[in-house]
């Protein structure tokens, strides 16, 4: 069962090779016997027929006249065992005038369908119990009355059969162990070509998981060379994003021990303080340290969730941005109060649709809105916005604070990259995972200044769905 599923599906290049090598020959070896079969026959039949013609003639020329005028035959068996061939035949004849005055041989010899005629008519008939192949005409002989005469001769199908069959053993033989030869020739040359492959999965195979340097390209056959090139590439990406992912966990951890070492060396400290205000201060130190460690935590989470292939597409859903930048704006308006600023939401009259992922577009706008409410001064201005065009559909956070300094504005999306200078408490990671979430989206991420070049204006454009 398992031969013939390998045999019938995708299999080894082997099989495959040898399927359309093999069975095309097969089919032409069968269409070349069914041909070798009939040109046989027919080369046979040709043979044959003239046997009979020479048959007939021989009967002829033992016919004669006698003195009383009586035809007579006579018939020499040595000159038809000649026309026999080896006596593997049997031989019937029947010769008569033609108005019956005389008769020789089997009278009851089979009729051609057709009328007698002077050319020769050949035809298969069943007599005797065997099949045999007869000829029957007028013929001219000059001695007898008349000068013509009926010849209906006859020859059973045994010498013809053996020539027939000796076309087809002629060429089945040559034709067999060419396809033997090719099939051998495929098997043998699919291996010797498929060697260097198997060598370089060998080394593969023995590889260490931290070697990613590229495989030789040029040990294999052009054929695979490309897809040795593309595995090439690909390791190369896999090695960047190993470099980065390395690099990511070593700050990360780094930057986790800060707010962990504070908050031990605060409890420390509060185990050894006697006075209510100075443990009450103290608890207030690593409550926000403590906060501080959640929200990084918390980032480095979203981080890795909105990192490429850490989610299929299957979380895309085809979504009105405008009701998802409403609800979310809804949500941060206590903290916005809190905070005395304001926040407000502007937006086209018609819905806007992109196929997102809902969780991660919203970890999107809540650190834009985070960041603006977070950066911008007491009675600031936050607007979210969401535009649509034709193709495109806009999400803008745009505030009215102190802005980002042009020479800051591409080295704020690096990870745990912050200004120098804000008073406020942050992890730099928030502008990384809008970049990260961006791209699944395949989404374009543009800072710019805000209304008359006061404050800061992100705008995240998307196709629309
Ligand atoms: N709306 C803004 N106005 C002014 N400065 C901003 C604004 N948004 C971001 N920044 C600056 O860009 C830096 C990077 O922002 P990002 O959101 O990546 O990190 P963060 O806010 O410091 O930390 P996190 O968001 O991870 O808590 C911030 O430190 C801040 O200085
Ligand atoms: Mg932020």
């Amino acid at each position: 069962m398992n031969f013939v599923a390998s045999w019938f599906g995708l299999g080894t290049l082997r099989q495959q090779l040898l399927r359309w090598v093999l069975v095309p020959m097969v089919i032409l070896l069968l269409l070349n016997i069914m041909f070798a079969y009939r040109f046989g026959n027919a080369n046979a039949d040709l043979m044959h027929d003239q046997s009979l013609f020479d048959m007939s003639k021989v009967l002829r020329d033992q016919m004669r006249t006698n003195q009383a005028g009586e035809v007579e035959l006579n018939i020499h068996t040595f000159a038809l065992d000649m026309l026999s061939e080896g006596k593997k035949d049997k031989l019937y004849y029947f010769i008569r005038g033609l108005r019956n005055e005389y008769q020789f041989g089997r009278p009851d010899l089979p009729l051609p369908p057709e009328k007698l005629s002077e050319s020769p008519t050949y035809y298969l008939a069943h007599y005797d119990g065997k099949m045999i192949r007869m000829m029957a005409a007028i013929m001219p002989e000059p001695d007898v009355a008349d000068g013509r005469l009926i010849v209906i001769v006859g020859k059973t199908l045994v010498q013809h059969d053996e020539r027939a069959r000796e076309w087809i053993w002629g060429v089945l033989p040559s034709q067999l162990s060419l396809i033997l030869f090719a099939g051998i020739m495929v098997w043998w040359g699919v291996g010797r070509g498929l060697r260097p492959l198997l060598q370089l999965s060998d080394e593969v195979r023995n590889r260490s998981s931290q070697d990613l340097s590229p495989l030789p390209e040029q040990r294999v056959v052009a054929e695979v060379r490309p897809l040795i090139h593309s595995i090439n590439q690909l390791m190369e990406r896999l090695d960047e994003s190993l470099v980065r992912q390395r690099r990511f966990i070593d700050d990360a951890a780094h930057q986790l021990r800060t707010p962990l070492t504070g908050l031990k060396a605060q409890a420390e400290l509060a185990l050894h303080l006697s006075d209510p205000a100075e443990i009450r201060h103290s608890l207030r130190q690593i409550h926000m340290a403590s906060d501080h460690a959640a929200h990084l935590a918390n980032q480095l989470l979203v981080l890795a969730r909105s990192e490429p292939g850490v989610q299929n597409n299957r979380s895309m859903v085809r979504l009105d941005l405008r009701d998802l930048a409403r609800d979310i704006t809804v949500k941060w308006a206590q903290n916005a109060a809190h905070k005395h600023k304001d926040i407000g939401f502007e937006h086209d009259n018609h819905e806007c649709y992109i196929s997102g992922d809902r969780l991660l577009l919203g970890e999107l706008l809540n650190n834009l809105i985070d960041n603006a409410l977070r950066y911008t001064q007491a009675d600031g201005l936050v607007t979210v916005r969401v535009g649509c065009g034709d193709a495109e559909v806009s999400l803008e956070v745009e505030d009215n604070g102190p802005g980002i300094p042009e020479n800051d504005r591409e080295r704020v999306f690096e990870r745990f990259y912050r200004v120098l200078g804000t008073s406020q408490e942050g992890c730099g990671l928030g502008l990384s995972i809008v970049h990260e979430i961006a791209h699944r989206h395949d989404a374009e991420v543009r800072l710019l200044s805000g209304c008359n070049g006061i404050g800061t204006l992100v705008r995240v454009v998307f196709r629309s769905a």
